[in-house]
């Protein structure tokens, strides 16, 4: 088994090397290798996804990646920006199928911005596609506009697309998840306005045919979220597109106290994977050692359940942390009156104390 370890921008080589850490202790039989990526990988190569990574990447039974970006890259041309690297793992592995959990600790029903009553026990499952949609549609780009409001000026487009086939694999991978849970599936779309989610809506019902076990409902991303603020415990899996499934995704975040505890899983259909936090390289708080390191050490355990066949081993490292919050640790994203604070090397030191 081999897991290539992008650790990438920002606060994404200190997170990294904490997973790395935990992954270390468990004695199992894997190699790993390190590459850049990212603005990292353009500082040294002048590419956000050289070759040599991308290869690293493709050979492996799993990728453990950590987080690109940085704002002094945003003047820089699209195709040399940080974000094109995970896009382009993302499309080049074919990850289509992208697992964004939302659980919210007992330990941690307070660092949430809502009331306690709303999100204590929360537990849903955002199954996001990712590698369609208006991502990857094309034609995009800038024009001269020739028609619309303003014929003459300057206009810029992109595509919203999605296949049958597309769907239908999403959809599968959803009614599948939900049959290991508690059996319900909300699909989110804008049937109402995008043809688009009109055949979005068309096919995830037609799927749904084949799973009479599982209970299907349909929301419009509005109300989507709307409801996952105001009674987030009523979704258990909600299956979306590519955008819609990026803003929820960060919203739903923040009803479990810290975008710092969310972990994810991206994968193609031969179940090989990237594991990344569900937040951002964070450049604000880079190098400065508080960054939270819990999203990426589950993301490790999300590795080695979904890709790596290693199911004991991922539920240790999750008692692991649940233990470490029982403990009363806290970096500072989630800390509150009462706990200990502390930063991203403690965090990662206690997770492998407790996994002994
Ligand atoms: C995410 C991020 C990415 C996305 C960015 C970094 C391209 O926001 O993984 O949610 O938009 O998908
Ligand atoms: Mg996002």
């Amino acid at each position: 088994m081999k897991i290539a370890i992008l650790p990438g921008d920002g606060i994404g080589t200190e997170i990294v090397a904490e997973a790395v850490k935990v992954l270390k202790v468990l004695d199992l039989k894997f190699e790993t290798e390190t590459a850049l990526v990212g603005g990292a990988a353009y500082e040294a190569f002048g590419h956000p996804l050289p070759d040599a990574t991308l290869k690293l990447a493709k050979d492996a039974d799993a990728v453990l990646f950590g987080a690109v970006g940085d704002w002094k890259y945003d003047t820089l041309d699209r195709p040399l920006r940080p974000e094109q690297a995970i896009l382009g793992l993302r499309k080049n592995l074919g990850l289509f199928a992208n697992f964004r959990p939302a659980i919210c600790y007992a330990q941690l029903v307070d660092a949430s911005s809502l009331k306690r009553e709303l999100v204590s026990g929360l537990d849903i499952l955002i199954i996001r596609e990712l590698t369609g949609d208006i991502y990857f549609g094309q034609p995009r780009g800038r024009r001269i506009a020739t028609d619309g409001h303003f014929p003459g000026s300057e206009e810029a487009f992109d595509t919203m697309r999605y296949s049958r086939p597309e769907i239908e694999r999403i959809a599968h991978v959803a009614f599948q998840a939900a049959r290991k849970r508690s059996k319900r599936v909300t699909s989110v779309d804008k049937a109402n306005v995008l043809e688009t989610f009109q055949l979005w809506k068309d096919v995830v019902t037609e799927i749904g045919l084949q799973y009479p076990d599982v209970a299907l409902d349909h929301m419009y991303v509005d109300n989507a979220a709307m409801q996952l603020v105001r009674a987030p415990k009523k979704f258990d899996v909600v299956v979306t597109g590519n955008m819609f499934g990026d803003i929820l995704s960060d919203a739903a975040a923040m009803l479990t106290g810290s975008i710092g505890m969310l972990p994810s899983a991206s994968l193609n259909d031969k179940n090989q994977g990237l594991y990344e936090p569900s937040h951002g390289s964070a450049p604000d708080i880079a190098g400065k050692g508080v960054a939270n390191p819990l999203a990426t050490i589950l993301s490790a355990a999300m590795m080695l359940r979904f890709s790596l066949n290693q199911p004991e081993a991922a539920a240790r490292i999750e008692k692991a942390v649940d233990a470490v919050l029982t403990q009363g640790l806290r970096t500072p994203d989630i800390y509150s009156e009462g706990t200990q604070k502390v930063g991203t090397v403690e965090m990662g030191d206690a997770v492998v104390k407790a996994l002994n």
